[in-house]
């Protein structure tokens, strides 16, 4: 289950830059020679931002959604674990339409060269932390229960399955040999 603890890192890694940013909006006064000179590197982590969450995110929920929990759920669980799989597969959705709003804010922004008005800041800042409580949540329940879970109830064979089909659907071209693709 390394590739999943792996991606979880990965996404509390965006959060925290995330949150970094909304600390620089809420500090400097609007468009400050401050935010103006952090601008190009606030950009950067905008984009960063924006990649993990209409890529990375949706296609680590499929990844748990096609190959672990129905594995999980067709091992021998008890009731409440069989409830608390169901439960946080059910919450997917809910943090794929939030990030959806923050993604609506963001676009817009990586379109100019400029800082956002300052009027639009809240909003972002807002998402974030909305966003952050409810992801680091629900990857902290995934990190601490489901995943030692799997790794007590699925065998060596079904954990190498998961981790197979979650590298395939995470690099779908990559080829074992480095020579380039006959044209
Ligand atoms: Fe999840
Ligand atoms: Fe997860």
């Amino acid at each position: 289950m390394d590739i999943l603890y792996r991606e979880h890192d990965a996404l509390r890694a965006q959060l925290a830059a995330a949150r970094r940013l909304c600390e620089l909006f809420e500090t400097a006064e609007p468009l400050t020679h401050e935010v103006q000179r952090a601008w190009p590197d606030a950009r950067t982590t905008l984009q960063e931002l924006h990649s993990c969450l209409s890529i990375t995110l949706p296609l680590h929920h499929r990844n748990e959604e096609l190959s672990l929990y129905p594995r999980l759920l067709a091992a021998n669980l008890s009731r409440p674990e069989r409830t608390l799989i169901k439960e946080i597969a059910a919450e997917h959705a809910g943090l794929e339409l939030l990030t959806g709003v923050l993604l609506d804010v963001i676009t817009p922004w990586l379109r100019v060269s400029i800082p956002p008005r300052h009027v639009e800041l809240p909003r972002f800042v807002g998402l974030v932390s909305e966003l952050s409580l409810h992801l680091e949540r629900h990857i902290a329940i995934e990190d601490q229960c489901i995943l030692p879970l799997a790794a007590t109830m699925l065998t060596a064979a079904q954990l190498d399955e998961v981790a197979a089909e979650i590298k395939k659907r995470t690099e779908p071209g990559r080829k074992p040999s480095r020579k380039p693709a006959a044209k």
